[in-house]
């Protein structure tokens, strides 16, 4: 077994576990979280999304709440998934954007109402205009496993979007088990192949947990190699697009997990259940 002497911990909580909820959290609230995880060494947060707020009406605050993280001069991240959202990101001064394209057509069709080749063509527009304003660029590969809709997902359908966020000049992909379905084995495999396949990358793991079989696909993920994760606080979470999927992993598990088997974060352990106490107060 390879056991890093380190890991990355992205929380996304403050935007994969808030945008599914029905009622809107106070931004007021969705600041003091993002304060209270700023202060306990998380070196990058996903905060804000600036997707329609018509269809993500939670995410709606996104400007206000990059203008927070701007003052708190913490680095963060925000999600674009087109060139509107790219434009409105610009405004508002983000320095690191994540664009999200599935690796199932039908999940994309649904989640941002586009085929994926007209997502991806959208996305070779974008990538430059961010690079030129200095921008960190992440690409999201979702249901990089299998997909509510259509079942199993290949390695093929996952490397055509893999393949394009790399010719774009992508700084790192995150490879997302968006409705929870992986295990173990398809993550080690799929994660050493990508790796074969694209030595010069970056890549994150991203699980939800609705098999309950997160943690282990961590430690898989480690086995192909990854040493960076996004969690999510009180494992909050989840798509609209993605029906029957539960939350992301939940960032006090994972870091429990990991300095338990001597692997650092950097994070201040201690300070994290009162926050995700405070974080599942706000759903
Ligand atoms: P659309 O309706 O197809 O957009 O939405 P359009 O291009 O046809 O434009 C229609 C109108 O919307 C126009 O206005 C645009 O200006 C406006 P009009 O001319 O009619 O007045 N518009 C916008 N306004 C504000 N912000 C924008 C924007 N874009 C267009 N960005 C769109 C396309 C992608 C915007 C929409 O489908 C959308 O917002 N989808 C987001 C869905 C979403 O947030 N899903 C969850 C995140 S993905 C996820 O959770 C998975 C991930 O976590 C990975 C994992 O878990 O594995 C990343
Ligand atoms: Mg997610």
């Amino acid at each position: 077994m390879h056991f890093p002497s380190s890991v990355e911990i992205i929380e996304v909580g403050p935007r994969d576990g808030l945008q599914n909820e029905k009622k809107f959290v106070a931004t007021e609230d969705k600041k003091v979280l993002i304060q209270r995880l700023a202060e306990s060494g998380f070196q990058r947060i996903e905060t804000a999304s600036f997707v329609h707020p018509k269809i993500v009406p939670q995410m709606a605050d996104a400007s206000e709440i990059v203008d927070f993280c701007n003052e708190l001069g913490i680095f963060y991240i925000a999600l674009t998934p087109n060139k509107k959202a790219l434009e409105r990101a610009l405004e508002a001064n983000v320095k690191q954007i994540a664009v999200f394209v599935g690796a199932s057509n039908t999940f994309n069709e649904k989640n941002i109402r586009r085929t994926i080749d007209e997502s991806l063509a959208e996305c070779k527009e974008m990538f430059p205009i961010a690079k030129a304003n200095g921008v960190f660029m992440r690409g999201y590969v979702s249901m990089a496993f299998s997909c509510p809709y259509e079942g199993a997902v290949s390695y093929e359908q996952v490397k055509k979007v893999v393949s394009s966020f790399v010719e774009n000049g992508a700084d790192e992909l995150s490879i997302g088990d968006t409705n929870g379905r992986a295990n173990p084995r398809i993550v080690y495999d799929r994660l050493t192949r990508l790796k074969e396949d694209f030595p010069d990358t970056t890549f994150v793991g991203h699980f939800h947990d609705t098999s309950g079989f997160a943690l282990a696909n961590i430690l898989a993920a480690i086995q192909a190699g990854v040493t960076k994760f996004d969690t999510s606080i009180g494992g909050l979470g989840g798509c609209p697009f993605s029906p029957g999927s539960t939350g992301n992993v939940a960032t006090e598990k994972v870091v429990e997990m990991l300095h338990a088997m001597n692997i650092n974060t950097g994070i201040a352990q201690e300070r994290l259940a009162g926050i995700a106490e405070f974080a599942k107060g706000l759903v």
